[in-house]
């Protein structure tokens, strides 16, 4: 029964004491409301700010890639060690078990195979499709220069205005075409383009030279993806040099689940992400951690 009495005798009103108010720890999401800040809370680690996302999509467009021929068999063994998964809605219905507590980012384009011009997508998830998935955040790709830009920025534009009116983010993949270069110019431009537009955060490449302005330039988070397989200690050098010139972590597929050891390297990166671990002692956990396995 209802206790009236108590309505009158609250005695802790912590008089003197102002409101807690902490800024919000994601890039450019302070004016956020809390739905799309709780999902962004769930991709990006509030202790170290960063994540590492395990890109496993490409079969949208390349088919069985290598590593990924079963994913049952390849990726869910490193499902504990991801920070959030990212993937088709074909593969998360029928084989990531749903009872996983990792958040999802859905891949939410296709239309285009690798035989064919690779910018000519289209939006191809319903917004109440991602929703019904309890997505944390939905993606696309545009295609700065390419063919069909025009088209892959509307798609962003769509997936913006459809996830903003629930309260899901969306990831914007700066995708680079068979022939483009991928250089510090093109990745200004594409990144801030797609944060200008709405973007609540951004997938870019690493460059060599001149990554930290692109972070800099861009008004909200960016992660990198892997690219091309590299010898391991290479690709915890690139994730290193990534975080430490501003990358809010990665995004990372072929570099974790076509290494010699996909469970040791995933928890090497995640070293470097979140604590900040130097390559050559990333890669060293790296190898522990393998030999560990092949006892
Ligand atoms: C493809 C993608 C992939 O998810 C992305 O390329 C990440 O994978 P990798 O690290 O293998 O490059 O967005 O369009």
């Amino acid at each position: 029964m209802a206790d009236k009495d108590d309505i009158t005798e609250g005695k802790d009103f912590g008089l003197g004491i102002p409101q807690d108010y902490k800024p919000f720890h994601v890039k450019g999401a302070n004016a956020l409301d809390w739905g799309m800040q709780n999902r962004l809370a769930r991709i990006f680690n509030p202790e170290s700010g960063r994540t590492v996302m395990l890109a496993f999509d490409h079969g949208y467009f390349q088919g069985p890639a290598t590593g990924l021929e079963r994913i049952d068999l390849s990726i869910v063994p490193l499902i504990p060690y991801a920070d959030v998964l990212m993937c088709t809605r074909g593969v998360l219905r029928s084989v990531i078990p749903a009872a996983v507590p990792k958040p999802v980012v859905l891949r939410c384009s296709g239309g285009q195979s690798i035989l064919k011009e690779l910018s000519n997508e289209a939006v191809a998830v319903d917004i109440d499709d991602a929703i019904r998935l309890n997505v944390a955040a939905i993606t696309t790709q545009i295609y700065i220069g390419a063919p069909h830009e025009h088209q892959s920025i509307k798609n962003l534009i769509q997936l913006i205005d459809s996830g903003n009116r629930y309260g899901i983010p969306t990831m914007a993949v700066t995708g680079v075409g068979a022939d483009m270069a991928r250089d510090t110019r093109y990745f200004l431009l594409a990144t801030r383009i797609a944060a200008e537009l709405g973007a609540h955060y951004v997938k870019s490449y690493f460059v060599e030279d001149g990554f930290e302005k692109i972070t800099s330039a861009c008004p909200v988070p960016i992660v990198i993806a892997g690219g091309k397989k590299l010898p391991e200690i290479d690709a915890l050098t690139m994730a290193y040099r990534a975080v430490s010139e501003g990358a809010a972590g990665v995004d990372m597929g072929r570099n974790i689940f076509q290494s010699d050891s996909p469970v040791a390297m995933i928890q090497a990166v995640a070293a470097v992400v979140h604590k900040n671990e130097e390559p050559n002692r990333a890669f060293e956990l790296y190898e522990t951690i393998k030999a560990e396995l092949n006892k």
